[in-house]
C-alpha cells in the first residue's frame, strides 16, 4: 500500500503553521519557488524545449510588424512559434524559479504556485492561435476576433490555409491582417503554402497583406518523419 506524499517540505510545514495562526500574529517567512514544469505546463511537451531560429530572430529585430513564416510540413514552424513563447516565459519566470519569493501569509504552497504561474501566463508577450483550432472554434464570434486583433504582444496565427479556408476563416484572416497592420502590431503568420499558393487559397488582397512584411522560409526535411 502506498501513502500519499508523507514527507512535507519545510515550506509546506511553515505554510500550515501560518494558516493556523490567528490574524495579527507574527508569521513564519517561507520562500516559495516555482518549477519550469509549472510555468510551462500549458505548452505541449513536444515544443517545451524549443529554441529560436536565428533567421526568424533577425527578422523580428529588423523588420516591421508582419512576418510570413512558410515551409513544408514538419520544417519547424509551430516549433518556432513556441520557441518565442517559451523564451518570453523563461525570461519572466527565471526569478521565481531561481530566487523564489518570500511570503509571510499562510497561503498553501499549491495555491501560491497556481496563482504565480497564472499571473505569468496572463502577461505573456506572445500568443499563439491556430486556424484549425481557435479561429474555427470561434466561428462568427466577432467579439473574440476583435480581442485577438488588438492583442499588444506578438500574435502568431499558426498554420493558415492547411485546408480550403471557410468563409469565416477568410473573413477572420482578412480582419486580423488589416487591423494588425494598421496598428503596427507584430504578427507572425505560418503556413505550409508558398506565397503563390496562399494567393490562390485566399485572395490576392489577403495574400498581399499577409506577405507584405518579411517572408521567412524554413527549409529542410520533414522532422516528423524519422530519417
Ligand atoms: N529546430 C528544431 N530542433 C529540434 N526539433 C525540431 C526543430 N524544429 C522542429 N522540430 C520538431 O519537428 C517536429 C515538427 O515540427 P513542427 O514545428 O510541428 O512543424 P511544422 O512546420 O509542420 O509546424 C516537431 O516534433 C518538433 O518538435
Ligand atoms: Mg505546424
Amino acid at each position: 500500500m502506498t501513502t500519499e506524499n508523507p514527507i512535507k517540505s519545510v515550506g509546506e510545514i511553515a505554510s500550515e503553521i501560518n494558516a493556523a495562526l490567528p490574524r495579527g500574529v507574527m508569521r513564519v517567512p517561507i520562500t516559495h519557488r516555482l518549477t519550469w514544469d509549472q510555468i510551462l505546463a500549458d505548452i505541449p511537451p513536444e515544443y517545451r524545449d524549443a529554441t529560436p531560429n536565428a533567421i526568424l530572430s533577425a527578422a523580428m529585430v529588423s523588420t516591421g510588424a508582419s512576418i510570413m513564416l512558410h515551409g513544408k510540413p514538419g520544417t519547424g514552424k509551430t516549433y518556432q512559434a513556441y520557441a518565442l513563447l517559451v523564451a518570453d516565459r523563461r525570461k519572466r519566470g527565471v526569478m521565481l524559479v531561481e530566487a523564489g519569493e518570500t511570503v509571510y501569509v499562510g497561503l498553501p504552497l499549491d495555491s501560491w504556485c497556481r496563482e504565480k504561474a497564472d499571473a505569468l501566463r496572463s502577461r505573456d508577450q506572445v500568443r499563439i492561435i491556430t486556424e484549425a483550432g481557435d479561429i474555427r472554434a470561434n466561428r462568427y464570434d466577432h467579439r473574440w476576433l476583435a480581442k485577438v486583433a488588438e492583442y499588444r504582444g506578438t500574435l502568431v496565427v499558426d498554420d493558415i490555409g492547411f485546408t480550403k479556408p471557410t468563409e469565416w476563416v477568410t473573413e477572420a484572416v482578412y480582419h486580423l491582417a488589416n487591423e494588425r497592420r494598421a496598428w503596427r502590431l507584430r504578427t507572425i503568420w505560418t503556413t505550409n503554402l508558398t506565397p503563390e499558393e496562399l494567393r490562390d487559397a485566399f485572395s490576392p488582397a489577403i495574400a498581399s497583406r499577409l506577405s507584405g512584411g518579411a517572408v521567412v522560409e524554413l527549409t529542410g526535411r520533414d522532422r516528423r518523419v524519422s530519417s
